[in-house]
C-alpha cells in the first residue's frame, strides 16, 4: 500500500469534512468545526503548513558517505525516529461514524509501536474516551502519552488516576483546550490553570509531564516554573484561538530560551520527513503530526500508521544525508538557510 492509496481509501470512509487531501494543508478543511478545520477565520493552521515551506535548508555534500541514524531517545525510551502521531480525541465527531474513540486508539496505539515510534491520545467529555485511550496505552507495554484535558481538579485527578494504571510513562495536557469550542460551559468544567495549579497536578503525576499548547516563551518558561519536563509548542492546529502565530514562527525564540532544560516538541502542519529536519534545526527534539495519522488509520489501518511513519523516515534520513548530518544530535541551526 502506498500513502496515495492510504489517502483514496480514506476519502470514502472520513465523513464529511476532512478530504483526506493529498496534502494536508488546511484549505480544504479550513473553518470546520466539527470537523478537522481551525476555529475562526480558519487561517491559522493554513499558516502553520505555510509556515514550513517557508524554511529552507543548506545542502552539505561533501561529507562522509556513512549511514544516517534517526533513532530518538524520549524518556529513557528509544523509538526509530523523533515523531510522535498526535492526539485527536472525539473522532465520531469531527471525522464521520466509523470509529468511536476507542476503536480508533486501539488501532492506532498499537499500529505506532510496530512502526517504531508512540502516540499521543486524546481526550473528550464522554470519560471513556480517556479511559480507552490508556487502556489502549497499558495494552501496549505502556508506550503512549495520554493527553489529559485541563478539566476542574477532581476530573484531572480522576484521570491521572486512570493514566498512572494504565503504566504509562510520559503524561501530557493540552492547557490550550480552555479555548475549545466544544469545552465551554460543558460538564465536566475546563478551563485555564496556574502555575501553582499546574504545579500540583504535575507533582500528583509523578512521571515526566508535557504541557501542550506553548506559544511564546513566557509560556514556555511558566510550563518549567511549574515543573514540566517538556512542552509541545503547538497551538492546536488552530483550533483554540484564532489569529495566532504559525509554530515554526515561535519555535526558534522558545528553543533559546529553553532548549537542554526540557523537552521541546512542535506541532502544525508538519506533513514530511523534510519539514521534521526543519523543526529540529529550527530547535525541537521531536515533532507530532497529528491529522496525517487520522487519514492513516481511516484509510490503511495499522498498515496506513506503518506507511506513513516509514515515509517520514525516508525522508528524513535522506534529507539528513544531503544535509550532511549523520545523527540527530547533529542536527543545528547552521542547518537552516
Ligand atoms: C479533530 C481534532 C481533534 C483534536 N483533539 C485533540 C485532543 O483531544 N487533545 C489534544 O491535545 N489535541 C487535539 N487536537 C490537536 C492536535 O493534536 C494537533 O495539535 C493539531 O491538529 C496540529 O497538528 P496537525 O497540523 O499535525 O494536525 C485535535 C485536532 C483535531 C484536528
Amino acid at each position: 500500500m502506498t500513502y496515495q492509496e492510504v489517502l483514496e481509501q480514506a476519502r470514502g470512509c472520513i465523513g464529511p469534512y476532512c478530504k483526506a487531501c493529498p496534502v494536508c494543508n488546511g484549505r480544504a478543511c479550513k473553518n470546520t468545526m466539527p470537523g478537522p478545520g481551525a476555529k475562526g477565520s480558519g487561517t491559522v493552521a493554513i499558516r502553520n503548513y505555510d509556515a514550513w515551506q517557508e524554511v529552507c535548508l543548506n545542502m552539505d555534500t561533501i561529507t562522509e558517505n556513512v549511514p544516517v541514524d534517526t533513532h530518538y531517545t524520549f524518556f529513557g525510551e528509544t523509538y526509530d525516529l523523533p515523531v510522535f502521531a498526535g492526539p485527536v480525541g472525539a473522532v465520531k465527531l469531527h471525522y464521520g461514524y466509523k470509529f468511536t474513540d476507542s476503536e480508533y486508539n486501539a488501532i492506532l496505539v498499537p499500529a505506532c509501536v510496530q512502526a517504531g515510534i508512540a502516540a499521543f491520545t486524546g481526550d473528550g467529555t464522554d470519560r471513556t474516551v480517556f479511559d480507552a485511550a490508556s487502556k489502549a496505552i497499558g495494552q501496549n507495554g505502556g508506550k503512549g502519552i495520554p493527553t489529559v484535558k485541563p478539566w476542574d481538579r477532581d476530573t484531572v485527578f480522576a484521570k491521572l488516576d486512570a493514566a498512572k494504571a494504565s503504566g504509562a510513562k510520559v503524561f501530557a495536557m493540552d492547557i490550550d483546550a480552555a479555548g475549545l469550542p466544544f469545552l465551554k460551559g460543558l460538564t465536566p468544567p475546563a478551563g485555564s490553570k496556574t502555575v501553582e495549579e499546574l504545579r500540583e497536578i504535575i507533582d500528583y503525576a509523578g512521571v515526566p509531564f508535557i504541557i501542550k499548547g506553548i506559544m511564546t516563551v513566557a509560556g514556555a518558561k511558566k510550563a518549567l516554573e511549574a515543573g514540566a519536563a517538556g512542552i509541545v509548542v503547538s497551538n492546536h492546529g488552530g483550533r483554540v484561538q484564532d489569529g495566532v502565530p504559525a509554530t515554526a514562527a515561535v519555535l526558534p525564540a522558545i528553543a533559546d530560551a529553553v532548549k537542554g532544560k526540557m523537552t521541546i516538541l512542535v506541532d502544525g502542519g508538519i506533513r514530511s520527513g523534510v519539514d521534521v529536519c526543519k523543526a529540529l534545526a529550527l530547535g525541537a527534539d521531536a515533532c507530532i503530526l497529528a491529522r496525517p495519522y487520522v487519514n492513516a488509520v481511516y484509510g490503511g489501518g495499522a498498515e496506513g500508521v506503518k506507511v506513513l511513519t516509514d515515509k517520514l523516515r525516508g525522508e528524513l534520513a535522506d534529507t539528513m544525508a544531503m544535509c550532511g548530518v549523520h545523527s540527530l544530535s547533529q542536527i543545528s541551526r547552521d542547518l537552516i538557510f
